[in-house]
């Protein structure tokens, strides 16, 4: 063993390279978790984006090859005459299929628009409680095909809202058609709602249908993610509505809370704030107060 005077350069050195070995380890190691992160990364995002095109190209396809197939039919009409009933249904199966292709469409313009921040709502006094009994009508026939249950629990009187009339439709719409989709047969949705202590209003649509996990929540509110975004996945869809509905909410000053458990069912609590909290021609930039549940 080295001491003194000659000792100490000599351990000193051995310090040195043994502090230089330890710190390229260190570096080699962060170095290789960044590499693995990334490709992590990058095989999500490829995963997500395949998925993407995937599920895009047959929502858009889907309903234009319905469209080119039967239009075509109807064309042969002078050739191979059809009957009545067959004209009607092959003109209602292209109707059903622009329309659908007319709000994916749709969906995605508003969605860029949102994302561009150039979105603006038209606010004036909005009963919501007649929206809601309007999209609840309207989704009626879908719930009782698909053997599920809407229970409208709102009370009989809600204060209006501040907003813009066709956009919290479009919301409310998003929220109750997803309740009603991932609902599986013999399930139920309640609707309630109330006036919150700051004048404002909460409105919560709970389903017993398949739920989410809190990871699968936040896939959920992202543009164009879906829980299980494969083609195999049990309902069509382009995943915009539930991120759409929160924009929609968030331009009127509100707030979209999702609880969800995974096999047992999602409550979407959507809270509005007071009218008076919110004035009119609201733009995308303006701040909002939020209101609390009571
Ligand atoms: N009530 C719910 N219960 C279970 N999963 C839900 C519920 N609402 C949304 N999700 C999940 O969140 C995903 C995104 O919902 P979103 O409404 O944005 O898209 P979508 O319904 O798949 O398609 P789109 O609404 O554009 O037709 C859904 O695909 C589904 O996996
Ligand atoms: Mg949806």
């Amino acid at each position: 063993m080295l001491n003194g005077t000659f000792g100490k350069p000599k351990s000193n050195s051995l310090m040195g390279e043994y502090s230089t070995l330890l710190g390229d380890a260190v570096l080699r190691y962060r170095t290789r978790v960044a590499e693995h992160t990334a490709r992590l990364e990058s095989e999500l995002a490829n995963r997500v984006k395949s998925e993407f095109i995937s599920n895009m190209s047959h929502e858009l396809r889907t309903p234009l090859n319905t469209v080119i197939g039967f239009s075509k039919i109807l064309a042969g009409h002078d050739r191979r005459r059809l009957p009545d009933e067959e004209i009607v249904e092959y003109a209602q199966l292209i109707n059903d299929s622009a329309v659908h292709l007319l709000s994916v469409i749709n969906d995605i313009l508003d969605i860029s628009k949102i994302q561009s921040g150039k979105y603006t709502i038209d606010a004036r006094e909005t009963p919501i409680d007649e929206i809601i009994q309007v999209c609840v009508t309207s989704l009626r026939k879908v719930a009782f095909d698909a053997g599920v249950t809407i229970d409208n629990l709102l009370p009989q009187y809600l204060p209006p809202v501040r907003g813009d009339a066709a956009k919290l439709r479009q919301a409310m719409s998003n929220i109750l058609s997803n309740a009603v989709k991932f609902t599986p047969k013999g399930g139920r949705i309640v609707i309630e709602g109330a006036a919150t202590k700051d004048g404002g209003l909460v409105v919560s649509i709970a389903d017993s249908g398949v739920g989410m996990t809190e990871d699968e929540i936040m896939i959920a509110l992202t543009p164009f993610g879906q829980v299980d975004g494969t083609r195999a996945r049990w309902r069509e869809g382009a995943g915009l509505g539930l991120p759409i509905a929160q924009a929609l909410i968030d331009l009127h000053g509100g707030r979209i809370a999702i609880k969800s458990k995974k096999g047992e069912g999602t409550i979407v609590s959507i809270m509005l704030p007071s009218r008076h909290e919110v004035s009119a021609a609201t733009g995308r930039d303006m701040v909002f107060g939020h209101a609390t549940p009571e």
